[in-house]
């Protein structure tokens, strides 16, 4: 079934989310194998990867620090960047370029500019900046947020995005500014790496990366909400589409597109193409002829709507506290 995200028309509302699924021409080549309707390339994290190197360069034993720089820092990874935003862009599907903005440089406009060159169809600004200043207001992070955007969106013509963080306090207001900046997108949302404590060891590990399932609750209803005040803005979900059923609620919320990361983790890249064939027949059962028929019906505009402003649980009992 055909959608149209960030003014293209896509094959498939199914695209591959900005991953280690997207990180090689190998890679996307299977996404589009499978059906994929676009794919989002794995970001580039240049400004994390600078502050990295220069600790590793202070760090003493680090023997491969000098080939580290040169793989990550020099002319040739932007190089190898831009041969695979090419190369991706031959497959037939649109190729989103992923640029992780933290800094408050400009580096990224070159990035942007270099990919839209190398054969970009958008670009999707993958922006998060980790509260550890309590004097930072929220409203002072968010406007760098839209700082970022609004370079970005003035440096390229093609169609841009941005992914945000789960946990904004309004994020129809920041999608709202970020709307005014010139996105012609959003997707919510992105899930980061999340350090975990080993209580026995007392060191930190690593969480799983993954996603679970009921991940998606709180996704549908943040799309619900954005697709109804903001129909002007295209949204695509990620975070807990694991399957076809899901993937068809957050359409129902008003999603143009659905991203995948974890399904093709858990199932390989066949799951783009069965959770396509699960959206086609749910709506052929449904009598539903087109994605814009069912897209958004059940958002928080509809006759019903009024059920995702319920948060408090008011009274309800589990069976065995009665
Ligand atoms: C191993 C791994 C690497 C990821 N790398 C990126 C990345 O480079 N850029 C990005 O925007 N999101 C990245 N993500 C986040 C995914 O694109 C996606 O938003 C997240 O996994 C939630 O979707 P899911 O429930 O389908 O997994 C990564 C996720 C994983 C698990």
């Amino acid at each position: 079934m055909k959608t149209e995200y960030l003014g293209l028309e896509l094959s498939s509302p199914v695209i591959v989310s900005s991953s280690p699924y997207t990180s090689t021409l190998s890679h996307i080549e299977s996404c589009v194998r499978a059906g994929a309707g676009a794919v989002v390339l794995k970001s580039i994290f240049e400004e994390q990867i600078y502050r990295q190197a220069a600790s590793l360069d202070k760090m003493e034993g680090y023997g491969d620090a000098g080939e580290y720089l040169e793989r990550y820092l020099g002319d040739a990874y932007k190089a190898e960047l831009l041969q695979l935003v090419a190369d991706a862009a031959k497959t037939g599907v649109p190729v989103i370029g992923s640029i992780n903005c933290v800094g408050s440089g400009d580096a990224w406009i070159d990035y942007a500019t270099s990919m839209q060159a190398a054969g970009a169809s958008a670009l999707e600004l993958n922006i998060f900046l980790l509260p550890t200043d309590r004097r930072a207001s929220a409203a002072e992070i968010e406007q760098h947020y839209a700082d970022i955007v609004r370079k970005v969106c003035a440096a390229v013509t093609i169609p841009v995005s941005v992914k945000l963080p789960m946990r904004l306090t309004n994020v129809l207001s920041t999608c709202d500014t970020l709307l005014a900046r010139g996105a012609k997108g959003v997707v919510l949302f992105n899930r980061f790496f999340e350090p975990d404590i080993d209580i026995e060891k007392l060191t930190f590990q690593p969480a799983d990366p993954f996603s679970q399932p009921t991940e998606l609750r709180h996704v549908l209803r943040s799309t619900a909400l954005c697709s109804h005040a903001l129909p002007q803005l295209d949204i695509s979900v990620s975070t807990g589409v694991h399957d076809g059923a899901a993937a068809v609620k957050a359409l129902l919320c008003g999603a143009s597109a659905v991203q995948l990361c974890t399904a093709i983790h858990k199932h390989g890249y066949e799951v783009i193409g069965q959770i396509g064939s699960f959206i086609d027949e749910w709506a052929a059962r449904h009598g539903f002829d087109t994605l814009s028929s069912f897209r958004g019906r059940m958002d928080y505009g509809s006759s019903e709507g009024e059920f995702y402003q319920r948060v408090q649980y008011m009274k309800y009992f589990p069976h065995d506290a009665e």
